[in-house]
């Protein structure tokens, strides 16, 4: 990666990782974009490039990439899984259409598209523990057939075009930077606010709901350790199942109640998000990345835990 496009820049991932790629490639070789510069960070849109790129317009994502001679797009813009299922059509457009214009411009231009999956492109009929990397995929979920279908398109490209295209199947991700976008696994950053803020949290998911999860340091290492990774090693290229932790509501309170005592936790389970939940993984198999490109996470909830209430008590003034 030499000059990067990042999508959706100013989402939970992207305010992070373009921060950190223009620490480590240079400020002036990493254009942020998003749908409007308001939308986020200031650092973001200050600190390099920032440009207008709505996805679902092939004209702009391809003169944006003219404009500043880009080699690889890492496209972040999307709709999660509970705005998704309130606006199925939105989510196909984005997620499906605007992954096409983005391929479409990596072949024109010869740009490497970097796009990641998620644990919600598996569904009910897929083994539930250590699924496996390659296994049954059936979502339930319209974000979860958008991923499984861009996890083909991306394949697609590759074999038929040459696009070097690549990409991790996401757990949920946590960190203390920004919000994320309207997820199912929200609750496992909601609860650290919480937390600090009321001392108490109201969990949408039932105490039993085990997903996978990852702390934002571990998620930027994936992507830029994969997006580097000598492609002679890489028997797949567009989702590699990546975990960190996996845990349910009563472990993640456990672990906060370890450095806050008096916190309490109750819950009022939403019926949506708890069968989305349930459609999804108990835990990945990862051994696929940890053997092609030397995944190794190093956040484990408790070393999590620690990190985002030290963060977080700065970031709340708690
Ligand atoms: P996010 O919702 O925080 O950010 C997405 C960004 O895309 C937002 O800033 C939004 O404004 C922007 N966007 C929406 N429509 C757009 C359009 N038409 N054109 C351009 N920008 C548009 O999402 P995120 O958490 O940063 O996720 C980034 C990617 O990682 C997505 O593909 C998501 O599916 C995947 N992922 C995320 C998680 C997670 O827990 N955060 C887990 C698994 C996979
Ligand atoms: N965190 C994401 C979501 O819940 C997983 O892709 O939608």
């Amino acid at each position: 990666m030499k000059k990067i496009l990042i999508t959706g820049a100013l989402g939970q991932i992207g305010s992070e990782l373009t921060m950190r790629l223009r620490k480590e490639y240079g400020n002036d070789n990493v254009v942020a974009s998003g749908l409007s510069a308001k939308e986020g960070s200031e650092e973001v849109v200050e600190s390099g490039h920032f440009e207008i790129v709505d996805i679902t317009n092939a004209q702009q994502v391809a003169d944006t990439v003219k404009k500043h001679n880009i080699d690889t797009i890492i496209n972040l813009a999307a709709i999660l899984s509970a705005v998704g299922e309130s606006k199925p059509n939105l989510a196909w457009d984005v997620n499906m259409g605007g992954l096409y214009n983005v391929l479409e411009v990596g072949r024109e231009f010869n740009v490497a598209v970097f796009t990641p999956s998620s644990i919600a492109a598996f569904g009910p009929s897929t083994p539930a523990k250590n699924t496996p990397q390659d296994t049954i995929q059936r979502p339930t979920t319209m974000y979860g057939v958008t991923k499984v279908a861009g996890e083909l398109l991306c394949d697609y490209y590759y074999e038929r075009f040459g696009v070097d295209t690549r990409g991790v199947r996401f757990p949920g991700l946590i960190s203390y930077k920004t919000l994320p976008g309207g997820g199912t696994t929200d609750y496992a950053v909601e609860i650290y606010y919480k937390a600090l803020q009321e001392g108490k949290f109201t969990c949408p998911l039932g105490k039993d709901t085990y997903m996978d999860m990852m702390y934002m340091p571990d998620a930027l290492d994936a992507i830029i350790d994969l997006a580097e990774a000598d492609p002679a090693k890489l028997k797949h290229r567009n989702a590699f199942n990546v975990t960190a932790m996996s845990f349910s509501p009563e472990d993640i309170f456990a672990s906060i109640k370890k450095l806050i005592p008096e916190f309490t936790m109750g819950y009022d389970v939403n019926p949506i998000l708890q069968k989305i939940a349930d459609s999804w993984p108990d835990s990945l198999d990862d051994s696929a990345a940890r053997e092609e490109w030397g995944w190794n996470p190093k956040y484990d909830l408790d070393k999590m835990t620690k990190d985002m209430l030290e963060n977080l008590r700065i970031k709340l003034g708690k």
